[in-house]
């Protein structure tokens, strides 16, 4: 069978990223300029200033993708891009030069939604297996995703207000941690101990999330510490925060697998990098005898890579964008479900 290869463009939040991926498990070469060092000053990240970072690089990165590669675009077979969820002017920037991209070398444009790269980043390290579930955890979004077959998604719960990623990073400001807070915290917590007793997040039977609560709690213990003129452990309080945010994320993915009877499970999003999640799903599917698959460290955060990967799924089933795609910064998952109902 002739090879597919599809020149991919992420550039939803804060990472400019392309890639080129063959048959949506080889990573054939990726190129990502991280704006990181730009947003930290604010404490997170600034839309405007994130779309005219993206503006600045996108074309420089083609050139070094392709150069990477030792490729051209006539031997690609599809131009994909993300077009949601994500910040609207940044989102913007990569579908503009996408389209532009397949108006000059005549390539199908595939529209990719970001979420579902996410997911599609497990593809990297093995052979997905129906029915499945994903835990997606990211700055944006914690969500449980049941996936009856390829590219299939269907939303079974979701956070009611902040994401778990969005609260790490939080939290992690409120003890002077620079943004984005959620690996120095994973690794604070790895030398702490469990000493501050925090409220268990929407303790319940539901598959719903919600971080807000255990973010303000966080924030009035600081301050009565304070008060007291008390000096918060930084490392237990990193410790107590990790373990009841995993306890909660754990206990709702056990339930679901049970539940739904599924052969997998699949972690997926800027936060399955967190050390102290990974161990406990690894343990938590040995003990229910399921596989579990989780993203390589690389292909955590936000990459065009991964966008590849759900690309190739995507063209396949023959999604195409015309001239007229436009961001759609509140793309759900559940849309690929009904589209194909
Ligand atoms: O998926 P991502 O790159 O961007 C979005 O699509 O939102 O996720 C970024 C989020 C940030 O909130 C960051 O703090 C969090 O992922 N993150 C972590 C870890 N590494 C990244 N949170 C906890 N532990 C980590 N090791
Ligand atoms: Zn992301």
């Amino acid at each position: 069978m002739k090879d597919t290869y599809i020149f991919s463009i992420e550039t939803s939040c804060d990472e400019t990223s392309c890639s080129i991926v063959k048959n949506g498990n080889v990573d054939i070469a990726t190129v990502t300029s991280t704006q990181i060092d730009i947003h930290k000053k604010f404490g997170g990240v600034v839309p405007e200033i994130a779309s005219r970072n993206h503006t600045g690089v996108i074309t420089l990165l083609f050139e070094e993708c392709l150069k990477k590669a030792n490729m051209t675009f006539n031997e690609i077979d599809a131009i994909a891009v993300t077009y949601g969820p994500g910040l609207n002017g940044a989102l913007l920037v990569g579908i503009e030069a996408a389209k532009a991209l397949s108006f000059a070398t005549k390539k199908p444009l595939v529209p990719v939604n970001h979420m579902a790269g996410h997911i599609y980043a497990n593809k990297f390290t093995g052979k997905f297996k129906f029915p499945l579930l994903s835990l997606v955890v990211s700055g944006g979004h914690t969500e449980l995703i049941y996936m009856q077959d390829e590219y299939l998604f269907k939303k079974i719960g979701s956070t009611l207000d902040d994401s778990v990623g969005e609260a790490y990073d939080k939290v992690a400001r409120v003890i002077g941690i620079p943004y984005p807070g959620g690996p120095l915290m994973d690794k604070m917590a790895s030398v702490g101990k469990h000493s501050y007793n925090l409220p268990v997040p929407k303790n319940d039977n539901s598959y719903d999330f919600s971080f807000s609560g255990i973010k303000s709690a966080v924030i009035n213990l600081v301050h009565n510490e304070k008060q007291r003129g008390k000096e918060i452990n930084k490392e237990d309080l990193a410790t107590s925060f990790q373990e009841t945010v995993v306890g909660i994320l754990v206990k709702k993915t056990v339930k679901a697998i049970k539940e739904y009877n599924v052969k997998q499970l699949l972690l997926a999003g800027g936060v399955s990098a967190n050390s102290g999640l990974r161990k406990a799903l690894d343990t938590a599917c040995k003990e229910l005898n399921i596989e579990f698959l989780k993203p390589d460290i690389k292909y955590c955060t936000d990459n065009a890579s991964m966008i590849g990967a759900a690309a190739y799924y995507a063209y396949k089933r023959g999604d195409r964008a015309g001239f007229n795609l436009n961001p759609e910064p509140g793309l759900d998952l559940d849309k690929e479900w009904i589209n194909n109902e």
